[in-house]
């Protein structure tokens, strides 16, 4: 295996991301030996605070997001002795030199500078980091989303990060390529035969998508206001699920044979057409409702809204993949914020039997269905048709699920958070899972086709009430083409 030796410098050390998700992660893989010995952790922030004040603050931190079995005190210490911080002002060149400082007694091995701050910093820091000498050939950069908002403003902030770091010590994150199902896909369908030769338009007859979320705007209304559900989660997280779903099989698993295959996925998405919008594309903004039998505001009222936002929370579209094994297959994507349950989940729906001889009621249900769980509980089940037992049913048939449940078929294994994944490839400079500036600009340049044609639109997103699974017309333009979204939770 590829060593883990690394110094980590922590942008953004005492920010809601490094403290809700990457220390945990930290921790965990030092709880799993995954840590080198040496390796050592500055945080870096602008917060006035020295270096106990910043342990005292991880340590709680790691309290409250690691589950109580799971904190071992000897783990903490040795996990808290690698620690360091400098205070800084990120966009100021001064103070740079202590970077510098730090790096002198970890020569020896790569710095792996992880930015956990807003992305129009990205190009001050990377500068800074390069004049104060802090950087060597070896050195790796991990950046978060959003890489900007459109198609220039993400050329510009690549082109900020791209002066000072190749291509190859670039670290871009989506954190669904760390969650463990989605890297199944890779497994599933490269590893098994039986879903290899099958995975076409001949034998496929359409993909559906969800990405449920019960949880609204959390405060970042500021944030979510600018961008959308469109550029939050679509752009991103569900494109990177349509590349893995529908690309060619890599040579290889290298980095770059699996990104150059999902680049020609996105390259081949069916571009939006005017007539597209409202048959095919349907946005939607939350109203008040109930979650979990609470009341909860609706997205223009929540904390700091502007009333008149005309933001989606909410979309649905049917798209597709304009090439040789996807043609005439349907992708039906959903995501949206304040539905009533935390779901993420693939359907392929495979083509019916060319010939039916069944009861002619059941012919709806003649079908294979391949569902891949996200979240909440990670797992897949292929839905297969068995004939219902009993004397008197002739033959009726039955669905169920042929089911692989993770947590149960393999209790001894935790799953590990996709942070945790995708900071150990870090560190072992392994790139696969995370996202080229091709990829990224390929999927920029497909959402703003569609984000202008809003704009020239500008209609008011269609309502739903916070708990329900989205406005009514995203439930037509499924039922238009004689299906339906997958309910069986
Ligand atoms: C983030 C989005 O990238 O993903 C958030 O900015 C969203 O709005 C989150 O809530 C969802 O991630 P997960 O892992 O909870 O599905």
């Amino acid at each position: 295996a590829a060593s883990t030796e690394i110094d980590l410098a922590l942008f953004g050390a005492l920010g809601d991301l490094a403290q809700r998700k990457l220390f945990p992660a930290l921790y965990q893989l030092e709880r799993e030996g995954l840590l080198d010995a040496r390796t050592r952790l500055l945080g870096l922030a602008r917060q006035d605070t020295d270096l106990e004040g910043f342990k005292a603050k991880v340590e709680a931190t790691l309290t409250t997001y690691v589950k109580a079995e799971e904190l071992d005190r000897s783990v903490l210490a040795s996990f808290l002795a690698r620690l360091d911080y400098r205070r800084l002002d990120f966009a100021s060149e001064e103070g740079y030199a202590a970077i510098h400082t730090w790096r002198q007694e970890g020569l020896e091995r790569p710095m792996v500078v992880y930015l956990a701050v807003g992305a129009s910093l990205y190009g001050d820091i990377c500068a800074h980091l390069q004049a104060s000498g802090s950087l060597d050939a070896s050195s790796r950069v991990v950046v978060e989303k959003p890489i900007g908002y459109d198609l220039p403003s993400s050329c510009r902030v690549n082109d900020a990060i791209g002066a000072v770091f190749p291509e190859s010590s670039i670290y871009r994150i989506d954190h669904y390529l760390g969650k463990e199902t989605v890297q199944n896909l890779i497994a599933l369908r490269f590893a098994n035969p039986l879903f290899g030769t099958q995975w076409n338009q001949n034998n496929i007859s359409h993909v559906e998508i969800t990405v449920a979320e019960k949880v609204g705007i959390e405060g970042r209304w500021g944030y979510f206001d600018q961008a959308g559900q469109l550029r939050d989660m679509v752009q991103n997280h569900l494109l990177q699920l349509v590349c893995l779903i529908a690309m060619d099989p890599p040579a290889n698993l290298d980095a770059d044979a699996i990104r150059d295959e999902k680049v020609k996925v996105l390259k081949a998405l069916k571009p939006f057409t005017d007539n597209m919008l409202g048959r095919d594309v349907v946005r939607g903004q939350y109203t008040a409702g109930t979650i979990d039998g609470k009341s909860v505001p609706g997205y223009l009222d929540e904390e700091d809204a502007n009333t008149e936002s005309h933001t989606e929370t909410f979309v649905a579209m049917k798209t597709g993949v304009a090439n040789w094994r996807w043609a005439g297959v349907p992708f039906y994507l959903r995501t949206g914020k304040r539905m009533p349950e935390k779901l993420s989940q693939i359907i392929i729906h495979f083509r019916q039997q060319p010939h039916y001889i069944f009861d002619p009621d059941q012919r709806d249900l003649a079908a294979n269905k391949l569902v891949i769980r996200l979240q909440p509980e990670e797992g897949m089940a292929l839905e297969v048709l068995t004939k219902d037992s009993g004397l008197d049913k002739g033959m009726r048939l039955r669905r169920g699920p042929l089911h692989l449940d993770f947590s149960s078929a393999f209790p001894k294994t935790r799953i590990p958070d996709a942070y945790e994944r995708l900071l150990l490839e870090v560190m072992k400079g392994r790139q696969y899972l995370f996202v080229r500036r091709d990829e990224i600009e390929h999927a920029w340049h497909w959402c703003d086709s569609l984000i202008a044609a809003w704009q020239d639109r500008d209609e008011a997103p269609r309502r739903y009430p916070a708990g329900s699974w989205g406005p009514v017309a995203s439930i037509a333009m499924i039922t238009q083409d004689g299906r339906s979204w997958y309910e069986d939770y």
